[in-house]
């Protein structure tokens, strides 16, 4: 089975509880839901890996060379992670980046991501459907494999 991989950084897997004002009420369980449903049609399960640290991300992509496209939610690694920068650059398939909040009207040490322009393509402020129209894009950028 293709593996569609969810990456996640620091402070994200308490989506729900955390600023509730800022990142919306949906949880990380909600959002694996969402998007695993809108991928099942074309046989992809998800892969979801949340970590707080940058070293475990990159593990993480170094192990799913083999997964069809990937999700990243970088958290504030977006400013700073040059080495999971670095392991992205050689993930072999379509990624997209994703925040829930609007950074660009924020604080503007988060108007800089050093991951973007390495990325298929950006969502930005969405909230939680920010992740499944990431999905839904990935479902066109991916070839289909054989019958
Ligand atoms: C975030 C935005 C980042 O600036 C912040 O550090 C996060 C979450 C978002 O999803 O809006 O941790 O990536």
């Amino acid at each position: 089975m293709s593996t569609l991989l969810l990456l996640n950084g620091p402070n994200l897997g308490i989506l729900g509880r955390r600023q509730p004002e800022v990142y919306g009420t949906a949880t990380l369980a909600d959002i694996e839901s969402a998007i695993a449903a809108r991928v099942a049609d074309r046989g992809w399960k998800v892969l979801s890996v949340q970590r707080e640290s940058e070293g475990e991300l990159i593990h993480a992509i170094q192990d799913n060379y083999e997964s069809v496209g990937a999700i990243v939610n970088p958290g504030a690694l977006m400013m700073y992670g040059w080495s999971l920068r670095d392991a992205l650059a050689n993930y072999p398939a379509p990624w997209i980046e994703v925040h829930l909040s609007n950074v660009w009207a924020r604080e503007s040490f988060r108007h800089e991501s050093i991951l973007s322009a390495l990325a298929s393509g950006v969502v930005v402020g969405l909230g939680a459907l920010g992740y499944e129209l990431a999905a839904s894009a990935l479902l066109d950028l991916v070839p289909p494999t054989g019958p």
